[in-house]
């Protein structure tokens, strides 16, 4: 009789938010970018996927995966890359040992939910594939290592393969034409700078802008500015910010962080036809930072932006009743706030007007800190008898 054992294994992995960013591909097959990126993981406690990984005979005969309850679809180039490199590893473990059960040549079924709204453009395309390569190389019993995962995470999302680690992570660019090289490692572990706080004000936004994806290809194409970010202002700040980074010298991690968002964003309105994240909410979160920064004297507080307009705020905790504080005190009483000590702050001399801008854009807000990467689980999605759990 055929084995009709139901194999998975469970993961959560972590958001990761770029201080210095990704932006361009060298290679859109590959996913090979034009410059490296350094990102801070996010906690899983306030943001993670989490994700099954099951095969079985039992199964229907094709892949599946369930995000939230509704079925998405796997059969994009970027998804089927990650489950061919892994089923090739785990070919080769089977080929090398007989004994092992044939688990490449079985259909997946993967179930995965995210703790936090997917559509708030909070970077889940990073924690979903990494907790999706994550799972199904702890199905295939994998011997890899987080850097050997990030390679496959890359091609399911470039930013993905930061979320292989916990704390301080740079994607090395690589230069190989086969992508070996560029992959993900650890500057440092949470622990190494364990005070890092981000501020995330959820900006209220009607539709959804230009895709990283096809927004990145639009300005490789076009802007003139971005040969310079990729050649001159990132290698830079690549140096300067591993080095604040082990030195956890504040000052010029924010100001690196500061520089390389509005970088970034320039080299999107240098896109032809222009590209922008920002909008007048972004901009007054910028203001109020840089009150913060004035008032303090020094760079206490940085801001950072994705492709879209919310706002991640860096700051230390030491700094947290100042910076936090005064954002509470414009924020009110918004959702996220709840179990924080945060004390609401008036240090004056913050812009009025775009404290009101804030006021009335700012949607919710999600006080967070640096964290740990992917962390193996028995919390299962799908039940004894390989169905998905109904939450
Ligand atoms: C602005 O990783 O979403 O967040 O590789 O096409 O999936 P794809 O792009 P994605 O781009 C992220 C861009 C960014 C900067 C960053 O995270 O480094």
């Amino acid at each position: 009789m055929a084995d009709k054992k139901i194999y998975q294994a469970s993961t959560t992995a972590p958001v990761n938010i770029a201080v210095v960013k990704y932006w361009g591909k060298r290679d859109p097959k590959l996913n090979l970018p034009t410059n490296s990126s350094v990102s801070v993981t996010l906690s899983q406690a306030d943001l993670r996927t989490h994700t099954t990984a099951a095969c079985s005979t039992s199964f229907n005969n094709e892949d599946t995966l369930l995000l939230n309850s509704s079925p998405q679809d796997v059969t994009g180039a970027r998804t089927q890359a990650c489950f061919r490199e892994l089923r090739a590893l785990r070919s080769s473990l089977e080929a090398a040992d007989p004994s092992l059960p044939k688990l490449s040549t079985l259909p997946l079924r993967i179930v995965s939910e995210n703790n936090f709204p997917t559509a708030a453009g909070l970077a889940s395309s990073a924690a979903g594939f990494a907790a999706l390569v994550r799972a199904i190389a702890n199905l295939y019993e994998l011997p890899s290592s987080p850097t050997d995962l990030s390679r496959i995470a890359r091609q399911g999302s470039g930013s993905a393969c930061r979320s292989l680690f916990g704390g301080y992570v740079a994607w090395q660019m690589g230069s190989k034409a086969d992508g070996s090289d560029s992959v993900a490692v650890e500057v440092a572990p949470a622990s190494h700078w364990p005070t890092m706080r981000a501020l995330i004000l959820v900006v209220s936004a009607e539709k959804k802008g230009v895709s990283s994806t096809s927004g990145m290809q639009i300005t490789v194409a076009t802007s003139e500015l971005f040969q310079r970010r990729a050649e001159i202002v990132v290698p830079k700040h690549m140096e300067l910010m591993e080095k604040a980074i082990k030195e956890k010298d504040f000052a010029t991690f924010g100001k690196v962080t500061m520089m390389e968002s509005n970088s970034f964003h320039s080299t999107c309105l240098d896109t032809y036809p222009p590209i922008f994240y920002l909008n007048d909410v972004s901009r007054a979160a910028i203001r109020v930072v840089e009150d913060i920064n004035k008032k303090a004297g020094k760079i206490i507080a940085a801001y950072t932006f994705d492709a879209g307009p919310n706002a991640v705020i860096y700051f230390e905790e030491e700094n947290a009743d100042v910076v936090a504080g005064v954002l509470k005190g414009a924020l009110g009483s918004l959702e996220g706030w709840h179990g924080r000590e945060i004390k609401v702050q008036d240090i004056g001399e913050v812009d009025a007007r775009a404290v009101q801008v804030l006021k009335e854009g700012v949607s919710r807000v999600i006080l967070t800190s640096v964290g740990e990467g992917p962390i193996r689980t028995e919390e299962s999605l799908i039940a004894e008898n390989g169905e998905p759990l109904q939450k």
